[in-house]
């Protein structure tokens, strides 16, 4: 068995917090506003938080109250609310507010809603302003006082100096002297019934009732009341009462935004009987695979297509060059495109981190096609990367997993996965689509440039077409995998090795095991062992191996003997009917026979289903991991 690990580390799995991003709620119309805001920021929760806070506009005052709120020690938005007395909360209009710091500590004075000092004007906001030390210093010239440490407060005071009978205006003529990131709500009882809003890098979403309106950070806050939504665009700034929406650019020209109609419901939202959210998206990993796929392959698998893309088909016959660019397990899924582009069509494919590619960005020119993987769609280090890449003169693809999101919308084109709201940290169908997606991208480019025999292509879209069946025998296959997270609950390190295609799937399983269950995890080219890594390999060391039948299998096979050799623990991810594995490791985790190209669809899912079994016999938070953004929108 593996060394125990401390006490200290059981009870650190338990002292969770959320995430660095905050949830952004706002109602205007006939209903007692209130429970509208709990029940939105309720809906918000697993972006993390530390505090919250509502502000609600009534005979002719602003009510308000907030408080620290620990997701640390479990406590939930419901027991905020329990502590307001809800008389005392009887407008039609308001805001609300769960808040993640970034500057300032979580305390009721650091909470959100931020109010001026005449108590007339009330903000809430999402995002980093970067100026805010010299904003803050020249509204302490003019003799405004702070009461709080954060950098939202500046805003609420450049927005009451500005005032001069319009709301939109003060909020416009504030933002335009911000750097940095932001979605904002602010509400004035000098304009009863009225929500200014405004959003740049920070994702804001209105809401279209009938004779009532919504402003928040994320769709299922609001999915309740209606599916019809406006994405704001970085930029706009959005006015909104019970019965009108009008919103504007920088110097009050009106723009119009597509009305987007949410089709996912608000069940799937929410676990449908599973204990966490990343279980129930690895069990939907099927589902999400087929609904990604389909309508893409044309009949008898005569071909791909994605419908009227942004950029045509003569373009990207001609495009010389393909570079994948992501962040974490969108990464992970371009480490395989990359491959698959190489090496099935022939074409000249490269993987970057987008966090480096924006400052190193490869060599780019008109005939270069990026592809920017993003389940959010709200990346920051993405979304620079694809501004960075436009500039460079490369065509920008986006694979995504939210409609009209920021990289989407910055984009010459989108090929959508359709996996349905990811609620858990930890990505696992996106992943999954996002490899699929990817797979049909290749297929298509080497359809369109004549790399691959139609016969070829007919095969590998037959067989991605098997994937989800493949996908759900595979979730079945789950005892063992339990077992193994029992036996190695406790152990401090493990090192994952694949090759070739699964040179990603160790990494994205090793990545796996580290956010959700906080065990050291290395994922690392099997070929890389005997440069360093075997010197580490004892019995309290064990190995997680990806070796399904293939070109790499006998490789793997070699380095798995090695580990052996040395009494290393060896768990593999192999072909379900390979017996001659079962004699050389300690656990094999079985996955279908499948061509080597397409295993990193399904040797993840074991991979998966162990990070999340260890996780959960450790007590940790498998749904918000502390530490961790669901998507990672500010630097
Ligand atoms: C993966 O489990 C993590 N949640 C993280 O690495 C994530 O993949 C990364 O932040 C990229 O997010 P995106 O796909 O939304 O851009």
């Amino acid at each position: 068995m593996c060394a125990a690990y401390s006490l200290q580390m059981r009870s650190a799995c338990n002292a969770e917090s959320g995430e660095h991003m905050c949830g952004i709620i706002g109602y205007v119309g006939a209903r007692k506003v209130l429970p509208i805001l709990l029940g939105g920021l309720e809906r918000l929760e697993y972006r993390g938080y530390d505090s919250a806070g509502v502000c609600v506009l009534q005979n002719g005052k602003i009510v308000w109250e907030k408080s620290p709120l620990s997701m640390t020690s479990g406590e939930k938005v419901k027991h905020f609310a329990s502590t307001l007395n809800a008389k005392k909360f009887d407008g039609t209009t308001g805001i609300g507010h769960t808040r993640w710091a970034t500057h300032g500590e979580p305390n009721r004075t650091n909470a959100h809603p931020h109010f001026s000092s005449d108590g007339k004007f009330a903000l809430i906001h999402n995002g980093i302003i970067e100026n805010y030390q010299e904003l803050k210093k020249w509204l302490k010239k003019r003799g405004f006082r702070f009461r709080t440490d954060t950098d939202t407060e500046v805003l609420i005071h450049l927005i009451h100096k500005l005032y001069r009978g319009d709301l939109a205006k003060a909020v416009a003529g504030a933002m335009k002297r911000v750097e940095g990131s932001y979605a904002i709500g602010v509400i004035s009882t000098h304009e009863p019934g009225r929500i200014v809003a405004a959003r740049l890098m920070s994702p804001l979403i209105i809401g279209l009732g009938k004779g009532e309106n919504f402003i928040a950070s994320d769709s299922p806050a609001i999915i309740k009341f209606t599916r019809k939504v406006h994405y704001l665009e970085d930029g706009d700034f959005a006015s909104l009462t019970a019965d009108k929406i009008s919103i504007t650019r920088q110097g009050g020209k009106r723009v119009r935004r597509k009305t987007h109609t949410l089709t996912y419901d608000i069940a799937e939202a929410e676990k449908g009987g599973y204990p966490h959210f990343m279980l129930k998206e690895i069990y939907q990993q099927p589902e999400a695979i087929a609904d990604t796929l389909a309508g893409r392959i044309k009949k008898n698998f005569a071909g791909v297509t994605f419908g009227r893309l942004g950029i045509t088909d003569a373009w990207l016959k001609k495009c010389k060059k393909v570079v994948f660019v992501a962040c974490g397990t969108a990464y992970h899924a371009g480490c395989v495109g990359r491959y698959f582009l190489r090496d099935v069509i022939g074409l000249d494919a490269q993987v970057e981190f987008a966090s480096e590619f924006r400052y190193f960005p490869p060599e780019l020119d008109k005939n270069s096609l990026v592809v920017a993987v993003s389940q959010s769609g709200e990346t920051i280090d993405t979304l620079v990367a694809v501004r960075e890449a436009k500039k460079l003169g490369a065509k920008v693809l986006a694979v995504c997993n939210v409609q009209a999101s920021t990289i989407t919308r910055e984009s010459d084109a989108t090929i959508y996965t359709h996996a349905g709201p990811e609620i858990g940290v930890a990505s696992t169908k996106a992943y999954a689509t996002q490899l699929a997606a990817i797979y049909l991208l290749g297929i298509s480019l080497g359809e369109l440039k004549g790399k691959i025999k139609p016969a070829a292509r007919k095969r590998w879209l037959r067989e991605l077409s098997e994937i989800p069946r493949l996908a759900q025998r595979t979730l079945e296959k789950t005892k063992l995998i339990k077992q193994c997270a029992q036996k190695y609950r406790d152990c401090t390190t493990f090192l994952y090795l694949g090759r070739g295609y699964n040179f990603a799937t160790a990494y994205e399983g090793a990545l796996k095991l580290k956010e959700i269950s906080y065990i050291h995890a290395e994922g690392y080219g099997a070929g890389e062992m005997k440069h360093g890594p075997i010197a580490l390999v004892q019995w309290t060391y064990p190995t997680m191996a990806v070796a399904p039948r293939g070109k790499m299998y006998p490789k793997m096979v070699s380095n798995i003997e090695e580990i052996k050799a040395r009494n290393g623990i060896v768990l593999c991810v192999a072909s379900e009917n390979d017996r001659a594995i079962k004699a050389l490791v300690d656990h094999v985790l079985p996955i279908p026979e499948v061509s080597e190209e397409l295993s990193p669809l399904l040797a993840v899912i074991p991979l998966q289903l162990f990070a999340y079994h260890v996780a959960v016999v450790r007590g940790c938070s498998v749904d918000q991991p502390r530490n961790l953004a669901k998507s990672v929108t500010v630097e």
